[in-house]
């Protein structure tokens, strides 16, 4: 087959560990698809920033709608709702397959996104959006697509949870552990979506859509940061054997009438030192799964970084990239309805 030909915009955190991959395992790709992958450009905002010498500046960009014009597939890691959404529904439209990590332009958008790449029977998919590395989504969408699921809890921000596991450890104070996880590359180019649970909230609407084939949004989530928590706080929960977590919840309810909805929160919790989710560390993120027939399942590991966040968005390129040798197609996500979301006043 005719070479595929990659756009990728955004060249920051993310996009320059997905660049790198692509541009040193290119046989691996070629050999996994069964087609060679050509990275045609990279699109970022300044031209004239310092970059990692592996991106080639001849590929790089400032217009991202006439770098889209002429791709079979769009990987987005730019963030930000404009001109994210903007491009990603023009390359859906023009045929092209899309991937891309904005959880926060999804938990927003999600449902005009999907039903554009229906209706061009292309491929959008967003491994990366949810805990980096960690393959939940895929796990949730496809592996337990016949299961019933009851609940989702987890921890799906890697910033909190390393800037709450340093003031525990190393009794670092807040600012200064936020510090360091934007050094590391682990918090968004605004932490206050990070800290205040806005990132987490997101990610969760993200798996309760999918958990619960349901339409779920940013503005269905109860959400609380951690900005309040205090040094204090975390020594009295170590004393009692407790450690405290930022915890995504989504789960099936039944209002008092005998409706039965999803309510979805975002909350800093107390969890016992011994529990699966007490001994995340770092910004590694853990999903526990509870579904009728699979019973609980786990899903751990790097929740945030450039590196471990490349494994997603590259896993994501090989399935889209098959799709497009093979002729196929993901399933539609457009028509999700089992269950509505409860207001934040019903949790
Ligand atoms: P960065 O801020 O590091 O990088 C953003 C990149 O996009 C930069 O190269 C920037 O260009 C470019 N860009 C931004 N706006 C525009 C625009 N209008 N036109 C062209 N280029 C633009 O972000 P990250 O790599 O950290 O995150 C990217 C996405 O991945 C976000 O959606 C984020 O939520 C998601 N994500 C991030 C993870 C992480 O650990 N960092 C993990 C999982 C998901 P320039 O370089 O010129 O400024
Ligand atoms: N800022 C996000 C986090 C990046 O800290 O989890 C991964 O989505």
């Amino acid at each position: 087959p005719a070479p595929l030909r990659v756009a990728v915009l955004g060249c920051g955190v993310v996009g320059t560990e997905v660049v790198r991959r692509l541009l040193e395992h290119t046989t691996d790709f070629s050999a996994r698809t069964g087609a060679a992958l050509e990275l045609t450009g990279i699109a970022v905002r300044s031209l004239d920033t310092d970059r990692d010498p592996v991106v080639p500046r001849g590929l790089l960009t400032d217009d991202p709608a006439a770098l889209i014009a002429g791709a079979d597939l769009v990987v987005e890691v730019m963030g930000g709702i404009e001109p994210a959404r903007t491009l990603i529904l023009d390359a859906l439209r023009a045929g092209a397959g899309v991937i891309t990590a904005n959880k926060a332009l999804l938990a927003q958008h999600g449902p005009e996104l999907y039903e554009a790449a229906d209706e061009a029977r292309v491929d959008l998919f967003y491994e990366a959006a949810v805990a980096g590395a960690v393959p939940v989504v895929r796990g949730v969408r496809e592996s337990l697509a016949g299961d019933r699921i009851n609940r989702v809890l987890g921890i799906v921000n890697g910033t909190t949870n390393y800037i709450l596991d340093e003031m525990t450890t190393n009794e670092l104070d807040f600012a200064a552990a936020l510090r360091q996880a934007q050094e590391l590359g682990y918090a968004e180019s605004d932490p206050t979506a990070d800290v205040e649970g806005l990132d987490a909230a997101a990610k969760a609407a993200i798996l309760a859509a999918l958990a619960f084939h349901s339409r779920i949004a940013l503005s269905d989530v109860s959400a609380e940061g951690i900005t309040a928590i205090t040094p204090e706080d975390i020594a009295s929960a170590a004393q009692t054997g407790h450690v405290i977590k930022l915890l995504a919840v989504a789960e099936q309810r039944r209002e008092a009438g005998g409706r039965a909805g999803v309510a979805v929160r975002v909350y800093p919790a107390l969890v016992p030192v011994e529990h699966p989710l007490g001994n995340v560390r770092g910004p590694f993120n853990a999903v526990l799964v509870e579904a009728e027939a699979a019973g609980t399942l786990m899903f751990y590991g790097a929740g945030a970084g450039g590196v471990a966040t490349s494994s997603a968005v590259l896993g994501d390129l090989v399935a889209a990239a098959r799709n497009r040798v093979s002729g196929g197609k993901a399933p539609s996500e457009s028509r999700y309805a089992e269950l509505t979301p409860l207001g934040s006043d019903q949790i």
